[in-house]
């Protein structure tokens, strides 16, 4: 059991030595705070090692979820690469003298921006975090190989609610589609990725952050 933000860092710390390179996975639903505990871990250890790479930015762009038919699930398990996730994660693992360039999902867009997030070959811990990590299916099914280990980020139900809602808010919509996209499409999603808890290496529950999260501005990764 871990039970203090400081135990979790040494814990992330511990994942990469200086010969070997490791992934470290922040699964949860929409709104845990999943983007929160990567930044605050990746704050806490020391930069010239440790990255944060959000699965956010394999969000396939809208231009392809037109071909696909799918601009309507957008944020669903289909509408991301996750081959090109994992491929990623694997360049990074193998290590190499190159920059591997990420993706980032920038938030006003609500699109993908190609070449946003440099990992210079310094880095040994890659922290990366979305829904879909711990998911059987499919095309998400290679990836848990890639991972060290896998947490679970999680908050209560009526609190992450009114956070999403919050968010959803502060990046343009109106209320009451913000509140009908937190309580169908984000539930519909937060339901499955609950199904996953169980292949967690580690629940973390949102407390454990304590105040580390409230509204750092840093949202443009997240
Ligand atoms: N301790 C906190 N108190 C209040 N708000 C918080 C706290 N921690 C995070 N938040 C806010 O809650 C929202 C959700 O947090 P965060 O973005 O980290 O979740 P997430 O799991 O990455 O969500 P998503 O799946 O949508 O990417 C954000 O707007 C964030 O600023
Ligand atoms: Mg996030």
């Amino acid at each position: 059991m871990v039970s203090t933000f400081a135990e979790l860092v040494d814990r992330a710390g511990a994942l990469a030595t200086p010969g070997r390179h490791a992934v470290l996975g922040i699964a949860g639903p929409p709104g845990a705070g999943k983007t929160t505990l990567a930044q605050a871990l990746v704050a806490a250890l020391p930069q010239a090692w440790v990255a944060h790479v959000p699965m956010d930015g394999f969000h396939l762009a809208d231009v392809e979820l037109e071909r696909l038919g799918l601009r309507d699930r957008k944020g669903a398990p289909e509408t991301f690469d996750a081959w090109g996730y994992a491929a990623l994660l694997r360049r990074f693992l193998a290590g190499g003298d190159e920059i591997v360039y990420a993706p980032a999902f920038e938030r006003d867009l609500e699109q993908p921006v190609a070449g946003a997030i440099p990992v210079p070959s310094a880095v040994r811990l890659v922290v990366t975090e979305g829904n879909y990590l711990l998911l059987g299916e499919e095309r998400w099914a290679g990836l848990r190989d890639v991972f060290a280990e896998v947490w679970y980020a999680e908050l209560d139900h009526d609190e992450r609610q009114r956070r999403l809602i919050a968010r959803h808010v502060r990046f343009g919509k109106e209320r009451d589609a913000a509140v009908a996209w937190a309580t169908g499409t984000d539930e519909r999603n937060a339901a499955l990725i609950a199904t996953t808890r169980g292949r967690a290496d580690l629940i973390v529950p949102s407390s454990l952050l304590g105040s580390l999260g409230a509204d750092s501005g840093h949202e443009f990764l997240s």
